[in-house]
This record gives structure tokens, sequence and C-alpha cells, in this order.
């Protein structure tokens, strides 16, 4: 009976192996090996060892899975093995209706044909008729080695060649079909490549899915890849990921690049966590598929315009799924090269310098959003900062997008001090005197993230002062609302008062949210109706300095500070942020805000 594939890839998930086999088998574990003595043949001492998702005896060279696992050791058929597991892994084996069976025939098949014609392509490439094709590739710098391990072969010239060859393992044209190595014209099946170097694509596993062929020289199409079929999918597949998830689970950087041969060249080099899409922008279901094996893959696109639109739209993509543990790098290579030429030019040792050097996503985003972006009147400054607190909120982990958002702002207000002051010192900002008693140093963040927001409410025109500090804190959904509208506020408005303001908090349904802030805030903080605009921004600093939120976030941001320096040690500018906010921790940890306050 045929199974689904992912009904299988469930009941391995659900079955640690380790736990199994220890069953029977006395297991012991040095560093990350686990190993025991083989229960297949005699022996004393332990040659059996056991991985992540299989076994291997170095001894008898019993190998395989969980399933396997069973059915040598309790001696039963594979459907029995199978009934036993989901048993115990609580699951129901799928009655295969004779439409699935057939499916799954069909997929069996597939499979074979594609194997063949890929025995095929290799020999041809090493016969007489494939000298051009051989020879093309060993001047692309390929090795025999690297031929071998990528099975790269040659299509034949066309004209029926495949099937005539496949005729005598009894294939036929229409499998051919089914498999994507021919197409139905219009007086019969005619061969999807002809005359092109071969590339297989496997799926995760090495199982053969489709081809892709190149022509030789320049020619258009100059790729063409295989058609979709019941096992081959554009918006799944990646080319490489079989190796690669070998690779990475040794500790290799996993780098996903955009063609073919950056997938090769890179494995050549000793890169062999490469893998690439296929002619399209990577989906989401790549990223779930990259994600599995890496939390922070490298992306490395051609530095082309093609390449550099492929990264962004990686970025708009990554962002509603990103999380602590899904994250993602970006290389940038010198204009005009893929990573294949680059590391033939420049070496291996080189590539592996530049792979230190990739950015991590949030700062990647933030130059990708501001590049191009001119911002030089406060109505573009306005709407630029907009899109950086909107995409930070795109971000569905909350505390993830909490300091995405203090990232993004906080490295929008260093440009724009440095656009706007160039050379000068830093503004003058109340200095935090002795704590007065109208200041409580006991109350929770959140009610004084209500205080520091009221505060803006009952005294708007305070708020252009505070903003780039107030713009770091995480604050409660509704404060962080109002701040956004407070910040509109106050860039579209001449005179700034309380009606104004709710008038705009009203045109954006927040006046309600807006009174009830104030409200909260007015039980544990009375500043007095006769207190100066400068009284209220000495409170307003000393409750900001409460919250100790903002020392982690100045932390977090002078980590990333030192690491984009360090990656760019000859960027001024990244120098100066490091300094800056290394200045801005140091004040905040000793509260020493010395004369001239920041
Ligand atoms: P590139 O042209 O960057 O590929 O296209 P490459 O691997 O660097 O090519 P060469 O051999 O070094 O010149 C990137 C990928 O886009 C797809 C292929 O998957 C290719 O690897 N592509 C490109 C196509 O599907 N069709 C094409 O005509 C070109
Ligand atoms: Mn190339």
């Amino acid at each position: 009976m045929a199974l689904p594939p992912n009904f299988l890839d469930e009941l391995r998930a659900r079955t640690p192996i380790g736990a199994l086999i220890g069953r029977s088998v006395k297991l012991t574990r040095s560093g990350r090996e686990t190993k025991g003595c083989c229960p297949f043949h005699g022996e004393k001492t332990p040659s059996f060892y056991v991985y992540d998702d299989h076994f291997h005896c170095f001894g008898c060279g019993e190998h395989g899975d969980v399933i396997t696992f069973v059915m040598k050791s309790a001696n039963l058929g594979f459907m029995e093995a199978v009934e036993t597991l989901a048993a115990e892994a609580g699951l129901e084996v799928p009655k295969a209706s004779p439409r699935e069976a057939e499916r799954a025939e069909a997929i069996a098949g597939i499979t074979e044909v594609l194997e063949a014609a890929s025995r095929l392509y290799e020999r041809w490439l090493y016969e007489p008729e494939g000298r051009p094709a051989l020879d093309y590739l060993k001047a692309r710098g390929l090795s025999d080695e690297t031929i071998a391990k990528f099975r790269l072969g040659w299509s034949g010239e066309g004209r029926g060649q495949l099937a005539a060859a496949l005729r005598g393992q009894n294939i036929k044209p229409e499998q051919l079909i089914a498999a994507g190595l021919m197409k139905q014209g219009e007086r019969g099946p005619v061969d999807m490549f002809f005359s092109r170097v071969m590339f297989p694509i496997a799926d995760r596993r090495g199982g053969l899915i489709s081809f892709g062929g190149r022509i030789m020289g320049d020619g258009q199409p100059k790729y063409v890849n295989g058609p979709e079929t019941e096992i081959f999918s554009k918006r799944r597949a990646l080319y490489g990921l079989h190796f690669a998830r070998d690779a990475v689970r040794k500790n290799a950087a996993l780098v996903v690049v955009e063609g073919y041969m950056d997938v090769i060249a890179l494995a050549q080099a000793g890169f062999a966590g490469a893998v690439a899409p296929l002619g399209t922008a990577l989906t989401d279901e790549h990223l779930a598929a990259i994600w599995r094996l890496s939390p922070a893959p490298v992306i490395c696109f051609d530095a082309d315009n093609a390449g550099r639109r492929a990264a962004l739209k990686t970025v708009d993509l990554a962002l509603s799924a990103l999380a602590p543990d899904r994250s993602l790098k970006f290389l940038s290579l010198p204009e005009q090269d893929d990573p294949d030429s680059l590391i033939r030019r420049e070496g291996r040792a080189a590539f592996a310098e530049r792979l230190e050097t990739a950015r991590p996503i949030s700062t990647a985003l933030y130059d990708m959003l501001a590049e191009g972006v001119v911002r030089t009147t406060p109505e573009a400054r306005a709407s630029f900062r907009n899109r950086l607190v909107e995409t930070a909120a795109r971000i569905p982990d909350k505390s993830l997008a909490g300091e995405y958002r203090a990232m993004l702002l906080e490295r929008f207000f260093m440009e724009r001090r440095a656009r706007a002051r160039p050379g000068e010192a830093t503004p003058k900002r109340a200095p935090p005197a002795a704590p007065r008693a109208r200041v409580n140093p006991s109350l929770p963040d959140a009610i004084r993230g209500f205080i520091l927001t009221a505060a803006c409410i009952a005294a708007p025109p305070l708020f252009p002062d505070i903003e780039e500090a107030f713009a770091r804190l995480v604050l409660p959904e509704s404060c962080a609302k109002l701040r956004d509208a407070l910040a509109l506020y106050v860039s579209g408005e001449k005179t700034l008062d309380i009606d104004s303001l709710f008038t705009h908090l009203h045109g954006l349904g927040l006046a309600e949210m807006g009174r009830q802030v104030v409200a909260v805030a007015a039980e544990h903080y009375r500043p007095g109706p006769d207190l100066s605009l400068s009284e209220v921004a000495e409170d307003w600093w000393r409750w900001y300095h409460l919250m100790a939120v903002n020392i982690d976030l100045l932390r977090a941001q002078r980590d990333h500070d030192q690491q984009y320096w360090i990656a760019n040690p000859t960027d001024e500018a990244a120098s100066a942020r490091l300094i800056r906010s290394n200045e801005l921790l140091r004040q905040a940890i000793t509260g020493d805000y010395g004369e001239d306050v920041v």
C-alpha cells in the first residue's frame, strides 16, 4: 500500500530514534556521538552509531531510519512496522484511496525515470559527443570530482535520442512527459532538453525531481528548467538542498545564492552549504525550508539590479515570519559579481572573510528602505519614518517588533542629527537634578509608559524635544499608538496645543484612548497646573531614565553598532555611531549626563 510521503515524515519526526533504539540497545553518549553494540551482529566493542534521523553500524553495515530499525529488529514487514510506530506515536495510518495509490505509484515511476535519464546524461558527457560540454564545464573551472558529485551531464542532441536510449529499459515517452523530460508536440512527444549541459535537481533527501539545462556559451534561453510535475514544484525546490543539509549539520554556513553555477562553485571551494532557487524569487516555502536548517542563513544574491530587487523581495517576505530564532543575513558582493565569478577571482579565503561581514537583516532592512529615498524636507522625513514604523510593525513577534522599531528609529534619528547639524555638538536637554517627590521610582515600566505619554498629551510642545528618546522605548500598545499619532501631529501642525491635538486624535479615532491614558497616568503622577514647560520636561526625563528597558535598548543598539563597525572598519559614520551609542549607554548606566546633557 502507498502512504503519502508527508505521513512518513510526520511519523519519523514523532519517533525519536535514540529513545526507540535505546529500549533494546544500551547506548552511550560521548560528545556528539551516540553509540552502542550492534543488535544485528555479535560484537563486544560498540560500532553501532545512532544519529538524528538514522543509525549505522560500521561493523556489519546495517543502516536505516526508525522504520527500518523496527522492521529489522522485530522482523516485521514495512506496513507492520509503520502500524506499530504509528500506534505508539498516536497517529492514524491513512487509508490509501485508489487514487492516492495511483499517485504514489506515478511518483515512484517518475523518480525511476529521472534516475535512468540522469545516468545516461552523465555517461554521454564523457563520451565523444559530450566532449564540447565537458570542455565547457572544465573551462568554467569544475573538476571531475565536482562534475561527478553534482552528477552533471550532457543532454544529447534531441530528436528523441533520450526516448530511444531508454526504450530498452521499458520506459515509454508518456513516462518521459510525466517526468518533465519531454513535452507533447504537434507531431508526438518532443525533447524538453537538447544540446544542453544537464544539472539534476534533487529533493532534500537527494532523490531526483527534475533537471535544469544550460546552453553552452551565449544564446537564449540560457537555462531551461523542467516543468512542474507531480514531484517538482519550483515554489519548493532548492538546488543543492540535500548537500547543504549535510554540510550545515556539520556547521557549514547556509548560503542562498541565485544560480546553479554559484552553488557548484561555492561547494567546490569548500562552502558546501549553498542552495539556490530555480530562477524564481524566494518563496515562503523556501524560507521555511532553509530555516529548518539554520536560524540565520546568508542571502547572497548577484550585485546587479535584479539581485538587489530579489534581496528586497526576500526581506519583504521574511519580515512577516521573523522570530528570534528565524532571521536572515545579507551579503553584498562587488558590482558585476556573482558568487561564482568572485570565488574564481578572489579565492576561497577572501570569500570566507566576506561571509563574516554579512549584515543582519535589521541593518540591511534600514539600508534598503533608505536607499534612494530623499530626506531633505520634513514631509519626506516624516513619511520615511512612518515607513520604518510600519515596517517594524509587520513583524509578528511582539517583542522582536519592538526591538526593530527601536533600532530603526534610533538610526533614523542619528542620521537626521548628523545631517541637520554636521559637526555640531548634541542638542541640549534638561539635566536630571536630584529626584523630586513628584517622581516615584518604584512604579512598573508600563505605568511609566502611561505617564510619559500622558505628559506629552498634556503639554504637546514638549514632544519635539523628547521625541527621539521616546521613540526608543517599548511602550504598552495604546501608548505606542498615541506616540505615533503625536509624531504625526507634531510634524504637521504649526501651533501645538491640547485642543488641536485632540482634534487630530479624534480624526484618527484615538481621542478616547488619549483620555484614558491621561486618566491612568493621573493616578500616579500629578504635576500640578502651575508647572512650567521646562519643569514638565525635567520630570519627563526623570521618568524616562527610570525605565530599565531603556538601558537594555541602548545596549542592544550598542551591540548592533559594534557588530556593524567591526564588519565595516573603514566606515566613518559607523564608527561615529558606535562612539555615540557607547556614550549613551554609559550615561544611562551611570546616570552621569555631564554638563552638555544628551
Ligand atoms: P544567472 O544567469 O545568474 O545564473 O541566473 P548563473 O548560474 O550565474 O549562470 P552562469 O551559468 O554563471 O551564466 C540565475 C538562475 O536563474 C535561472 C537559473 O536557475 C539560474 O541558475 N535562470 C537564468 C533561468 O531559469 N533561465 C535563464 O534563462 C536564466
Ligand atoms: Mn554566473
